[in-house]
């Protein structure tokens, strides 16, 4: 008996503590969507498919295992391009931090 007294408060900790961590997993995507939806990617973008740019997932589909990927896209996110996915240009977002427009690269490049 006396294990079994220090035992169940630590499960409980165990299990709080996961809890915790996965509350905060899920929210940190709500908080990425709600800076993407801010910074106005939504407008051409969409989670999955293309809308005049090319879904956040297929983008992260191409660059899957590229380590370069997270900070050309950061770049190509503040000062625009085009060619990767057609002929449509995205605009330059000068407005967007470089450590947001990373944090949005990272984030795009996340989506499965
Ligand atoms: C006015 C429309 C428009 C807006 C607004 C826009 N995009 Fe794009 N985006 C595009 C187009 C078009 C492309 C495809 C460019 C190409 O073919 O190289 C693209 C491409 C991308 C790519 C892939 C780039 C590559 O080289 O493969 C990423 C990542 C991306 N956009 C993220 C964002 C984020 C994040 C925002 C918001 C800050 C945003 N976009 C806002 C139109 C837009």
């Amino acid at each position: 008996m006396q294990k079994a007294k220090g035992f169940l408060p630590l499960t409980a900790t165990v299990a709080m503590v996961v809890v915790m961590l996965c509350a905060a997993r899920v929210e940190a995507a709500p908080d990425m969507q709600a800076l993407a939806d801010k910074s106005g990617c939504f407008s051409c973008h969409s989670m999955k498919a293309k809308v005049v740019g090319p879904g956040f997932a297929e983008v992260a589909g191409k660059y899957k295992g590229d380590g370069e990927a997270p900070e050309r896209l950061a770049k190509k996110i503040r000062e625009g391009g085009k060619g990767a996915w057609g002929r449509i240009p995205m605009p330059p977002h000068e407005n967007l931090s470089e450590t947001d427009a990373r944090k949005l690269a990272e984030w795009v490049l996340s989506i499965g």
